[in-house]
């Protein structure tokens, strides 16, 4: 998960990174108190993941409280790289004499963690790093040794920070190191990293990516996750469990099996061009062992996505078998019809595996009017095509 400027920087803080005050705002009226409270020249920054928003126009000085409220009225609602701008940072605004670059990731390839700095740090960093790779220092970093003096110095050394700055800095990489272990990030970076010019040194940016899948280590984490951009249809999948991604087709895809949901996506896809084009509405994979209720809460997002005309649910019976897997289907749709979601969209089912003509017999025998069998894969691939075309 990637996080805002403003929570990497709370880490910073509480890792001793230093950082200047600031308050994160979602109104101009909150940006215009909070730049009174700091009480000097403020920067007003757009909240956004992702890069460059100093050159987007995302990050604006402010003189005044009234000021602030005017380029807070402006940067909110901005669109950064397809990001809605929907939060502020109003931050203290620092003399800058230098800015320079420093940052910690994970490196698969190698194994290990890698440090880069520079002390041609800003705005311009991946020019440089492209036209000028001298500029900055990559040095290996042992995932069991970690980030000591020695080491800081190493990296300071390598990057030819100024003498006058390099215990300082030092110091701010061995914080900034305790960020990436103790919050359990892949990525934690300073651009720019400053020097004042009365010789203090500034975390001005932050980014920080956490691993999720060290999440439960770290509950005060789950109070970072933003759900602003999510899709509603994908939110609801999560609380439920469910492997769900919302694409943009008309035909709903349920399947068991992450392997099995690709390809039926695919036939899906090749089937509709004979129909004008009609694609997969969604992934969904309920996974192994799909009961009743967890076919039910398949169903119910599926159907919920008001974009979908019909539904393919594609079930190969393995250790669950085909008849477990029909009468799951058949008691989800009594289910949704006892919360009074009767479905009326066309659901075609392509079942074999474990024990198929037993989970067909049961189909067949609820004669329910939404569902239709249908043998192969291919074969129920071009129908659930059609019907979807046909709504
Ligand atoms: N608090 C601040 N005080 C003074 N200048 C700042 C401050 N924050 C950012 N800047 C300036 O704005 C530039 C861009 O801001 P930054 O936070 O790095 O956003 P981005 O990297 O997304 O463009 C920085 O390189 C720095 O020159
Ligand atoms: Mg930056």
């Amino acid at each position: 998960m990637d996080l805002f400027e403003y929570q990497a920087k709370h880490l910073f803080r509480e890792h001793g990174v230093p950082v200047v005050p600031g308050d994160v705002c979602s109104t101009p009226e909150l940006a215009r108190e909070a730049a009174r409270k700091i009480g000097t020249t403020v920067v007003v920054k757009a909240q956004v993941k992702t890069g460059g928003r100093g050159k987007a126009g995302g990050v604006k000085l402010a003189e005044s409280p009234d000021e602030a409220f005017a380029r807070a009225q402006d940067i909110l609602g901005m669109d950064i790289k397809g990001h809605t701008v929907r939060k502020v940072l109003v931050t203290e605004a620092a003399d800058i004499a230098e800015e320079y670059y420093v940052s910690f990731l994970l490196d698969r390839a190698d194994r290990a963690f890698l440090a880069m700095a520079s002390v041609a740090g800003g705005i311009d960093i991946e020019e440089v790093a492209a036209t000028n790779p001298e500029a900055l220092a990559k040095i290996r970093v042992d995932a069991l040794a970690g980030v000591d003096d020695a080491k800081a110095a190493e990296i300071v050394a390598a990057a030819g920070f100024p003498a006058e700055v390099a215990d300082e800095i030092a110091g701010v990489l061995t914080s900034l190191w305790d960020v990436l272990v103790n919050e359990d990030a892949t990525l934690v970076e300073v651009n720019p990293l400053v020097r004042t010019p009365d010789g203090r040194i500034l975390a001005l940016d932050g980014k920080v990516t956490l691993d999720e899948n060290a999440d439960y280590r770290h509950a005060s984490h789950a109070d970072m996750v933003d759900t602003a951009d999510t899709d509603p249809l994908e939110l609801r999948a999560k609380e439920l469990d469910l492997n769900y991604v919302k694409l943009t087709g008309e035909v709903g895809i349920i399947g068991n099996g992450a392997g099995l949901v690709m390809s039926t996506l695919d036939v899906v896809a090749y089937a509709g061009e004979e129909f004008g084009g009609v694609k997969p509405a969604n992934f969904l994979d309920i996974g192994g062992g799909a009961s009743a209720q967890v076919m039910a809460n398949g169903l119910d997002i599926v159907l919920n996505d008001p974009e979908v005309k019909a539904v393919f649910v594609n079930v190969f019976g393995g250790i669950t078998a085909c008849d477990a897997v029909a009468n799951g289907i058949v008691g989800a749709l009594d289910l949704l019809a006892a919360k009074g979601e009767t479905v009326t969209k066309p659901i075609v089912c392509r079942i074999d595996g474990n024990n198929a003509a037993e989970g067909r017999r049961i189909l067949n025998e609820a004669e329910h009017e939404v569902i239709e069998l249908v043998e192969t894969m291919d074969d129920a691939a071009r129908r659930v095509a059609q019907l979807a075309a046909q709504a």
